[in-house]
């Protein structure tokens, strides 16, 4: 059965900037986050790709300082927000977990069935 989430694109008060959501996959509570870059989205679940761990060390903190790229707390590893591609790190190479999902003018529309 399709499970979705609907997130304000208001709740977006930066570009770059990200907001994260909750949800419950295989009886396992999940946390995935939208990234807003350059007027566009992208919808990834949180988790880095070396180990099972959220990336985020403070609540919905996903960007390095310059807030050019996305920074596991973990062990530092750099993935590119628009693609997902890790570029540094342990896991260099791999991909952040697309979550998929629609948009309209003011929503992002999540697919929670991953
Ligand atoms: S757990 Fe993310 S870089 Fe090691």
């Amino acid at each position: 059965m399709d499970n979705f989430l609907k997130i304000s694109k208001d709740q977006f008060n930066d570009d770059p900037s990200t907001v994260k959501f909750y949800f419950e996959l295989d009886q396992r509570k999940r946390s995935g986050f939208v990234v807003k870059k350059d007027q566009k989205y992208f919808v990834y679940l949180n988790e880095c790709q070396h180990l099972d761990v959220e990336l985020d060390w403070q609540e919905n903190d996903f960007f390095e300082e310059e807030k050019k790229y996305i920074v596991c707390a973990t062990h530092g590893a750099i993935y590119e927000p628009d693609s997902g591609l890790c570029i540094a790190g342990p896991c260099q190479g791999a991909y952040l977990k697309k979550i998929a999902y629609t948009e309209n003018d003011n929503n992002i529309i999540i697919n929670l069935g991953v």
